[in-house]
Order: structure tokens, then C-alpha cells, then sequence
């Protein structure tokens, strides 16, 4: 398997892939292709896609600000589940952050997914007790 960069253009295959691995996303707020197009061309993100045979199977964002680093999006092919391949693209996402000097490295789950937050623990990461999420939109779908 090879974990490769997106490049542009390469939108279709993202919003396929995130819908048949049942991933919801704002298509038209920060997912639209106008901002994924413009976003993956900043130094601060990197998106990957993990390919197996030529086929896309996977995909993560990695974004920074310069403080801190998130995992965005993490999706794999329903088919291609459980073979390890979430790890290998987390990684790859944590490898560039930290090749960034980014030391720490976040994401956020939505209270119904607790598989992916299951996914999470065993990929490292802790669960941060006590936080609580606050947003300013510009409008609901962003
Ligand atoms: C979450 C998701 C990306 C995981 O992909 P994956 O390729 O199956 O994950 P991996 O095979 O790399 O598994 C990583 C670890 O999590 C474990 N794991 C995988 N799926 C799991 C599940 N449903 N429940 C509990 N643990 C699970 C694996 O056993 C592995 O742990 P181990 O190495 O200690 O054995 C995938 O289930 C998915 O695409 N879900 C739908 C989209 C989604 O909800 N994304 C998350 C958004 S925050």
C-alpha cells in the first residue's frame, strides 16, 4: 500500500471516498471543493490518500496552525476496514506534523461515533476529560 499526497483535481475521489466510507462532510462549508482546492495548497495541510493496487481505500487531512495539530476526516473503504490502514495514514499525518515541529496532536470525534473514537485510543490518543467545544459560524453549513 502506498500512502500518497492529494493532489488537485483529486476532489472526486476524496467525497467518494468519505461517502462510501459513510463519513458525513460539509460540502458546502469547509469540504466544498473550492476550499479543499484551495486549502491543500497552504503549507499548513496535507492530505493524504492510502492506495492499495491503484484503488483509493483511505484518506486523512492533517492540518497545523503553527500551535497545535489535528487529525482531520480519517476514512477508509468499508471493505478495506480493520487491515491497519487508518494507522498507517495517522501516521504518516503524525510523521509530517512532526516534521513540522508540531509536538502535539489533536482531533475531535462526534459523540455518536464511538468506534472511531475506539480507533483513536488504540492509535495513542487520549481522551482529554472536561473540555468543552465552542464554535462561531458564519453559517450553519461551514
Ligand atoms: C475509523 C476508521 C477510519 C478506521 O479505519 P481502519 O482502517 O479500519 O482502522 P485500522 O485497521 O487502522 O485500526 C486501527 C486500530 O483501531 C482498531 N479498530 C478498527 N476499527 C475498530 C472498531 N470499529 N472498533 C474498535 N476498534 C477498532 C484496530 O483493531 C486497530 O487497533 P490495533 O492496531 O490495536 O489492533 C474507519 O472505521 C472508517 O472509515 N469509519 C467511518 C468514517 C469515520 O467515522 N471516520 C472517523 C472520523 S473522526
Amino acid at each position: 500500500m502506498n500512502i500518497i499526497p492529494y493532489k488537485p483535481g483529486d476532489y472526486a475521489l476524496l467525497t467518494k471516498l468519505w461517502g462510501e466510507a459513510g463519513l458525513p462532510y460539509k460540502s458546502e462549508g469547509r469540504d466544498s471543493k473550492e476550499k479543499i482546492e484551495k486549502e491543500v495548497k497552504l503549507n499548513c495541510n496535507r492530505f493524504l490518500f492510502a492506495v492499495l493496487d491503484g484503488k483509493y481505500v483511505g484518506a486523512v487531512l492533517a492540518t497545523h496552525d503553527g500551535r497545535k495539530g489535528w487529525i482531520n476526516r480519517v476514512a477508509v473503504l468499508p471493505e478495506f476496514q480493520r487491515r491497519g490502514i487508518a494507522r498507517k495514514l495517522v501516521e504518516a499525518a503524525e510523521q509530517w506534523l512532526d516534521d513540522q515541529q508540531i509536538g502535539i496532536v489533536a482531533c475531535m470525534i462526534e459523540g455518536y461515533n464511538d468506534e472511531s473514537f475506539e480507533v483513536f485510543r488504540k492509535l495513542g490518543y487520549i481522551p482529554f476529560e472536561g473540555m468543552r467545544y465552542l464554535t462561531k459560524r458564519k453559517f450553519p453549513g461551514i
